[in-house]
């Protein structure tokens, strides 16, 4: 709306729009009617479920629509409602916000999208409006898997920040004294993705600066000194796990 962009809206609980109504919004009475509103619809709600009850509305008219749902969901879900759309005459596109409300509208907000690119070429304008938009593929599936693959990334860096400022903590070492030193090492590990990139991609693992072994053994010592001081030790013995030989 801020962007200039006539907008109705539509939520199951109809006094919630109210603010986007004071602001300027146009209220739709039905699901049927929002779709009607105008050729692009955005959908986001709690899960696929929720999405699949607002589609099968009485007088929900998909034919001829493009619905981007930005819903939370898994590939596989987002591909099947592709399906389910297409065959109703719909233009899919599947999505996924990894921004928190504030941010939406600014360009903090990073929004994936998968689908027909030409779809999604032909509303690019608009959807920039909300954030920092990417098309990711014509697979449906690709935005919910960029999803996880980085909250993978994400929860990782985070559980390995706190298990360091526990173990600092021992020494009385407080996490804004520490936050430096773990930012530089998050920096730099970060510098290898690229280059381990291309021997996953290729399939070929050669021990370059130090053999597997020698990280293992690092991550006993890891474990022994968290186990020493009274640390939990679970995420570090996960790790010398996968180190292990036959480890996954
Ligand atoms: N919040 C975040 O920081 C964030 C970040 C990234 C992604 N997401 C994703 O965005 C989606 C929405 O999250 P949210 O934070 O907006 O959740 P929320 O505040 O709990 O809102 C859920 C919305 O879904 C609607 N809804 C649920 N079940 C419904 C049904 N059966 N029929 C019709 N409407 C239904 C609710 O309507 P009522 O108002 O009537 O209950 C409400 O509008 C989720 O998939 C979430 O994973 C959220």
């Amino acid at each position: 709306m801020k962007a200039g962009h006539p907008t109705t809206v539509w939520n199951r609980t109809a006094s919630k729009a109210g603010q986007l109504v004071a602001e300027g919004a146009r209220l739709a009475p039905t699901v049927g009617d929002a779709l009607a509103a105008g050729p692009l619809t955005i959908i986001c709600v709690t899960d696929y479920r929720a999405v699949y009850e607002l589609l099968d509305a009485s007088d929900a008219e998909l034919d001829g629509r493009t619905p981007i749902n930005l819903t939370s969901g898994d590939s596989a879900q987002a591909r099947e409602a592709a399906r389910w759309t297409e065959q109703r005459g719909a233009r899919y596109l599947d999505g996924a916000v990894m921004a928190v409300p504030p941010a939406i509208g600014t360009a903090e907000a990073v929004i994936l999208h998968s689908g027909p690119q030409t779809d999604f070429e032909a509303h690019r304008p608009t959807l920039e409006a909300l954030g920092t938009v990417t098309h990711l593929g014509a697979d449906h599936g690709l935005a919910s898997l960029y999803d996880v693959a980085g909250l993978a990334m994400m929860w990782s860096v985070l559980n390995a920040w706190l298990q360091g400022t526990a173990l600092l903590r021992t020494a009385g070492v407080d996490a804004v004294t520490y936050a430096p030193f773990a930012r530089q090492i998050a920096a730099g590990v970060a510098e290898w993705l690229p280059g381990y990139a291309q021997q996953i991609d290729s399939g070929s693992f050669p021990a370059e600066a130090s053999a597997l072994e020698t990280d293992v053994r690092a991550m006993e010592h890891l474990i022994e000194e968290s186990e020493a001081v009274g640390v939990n030790a679970e995420l570090p013995k996960l790790i010398e796990e996968f180190g292990r030989p036959g480890g996954d």
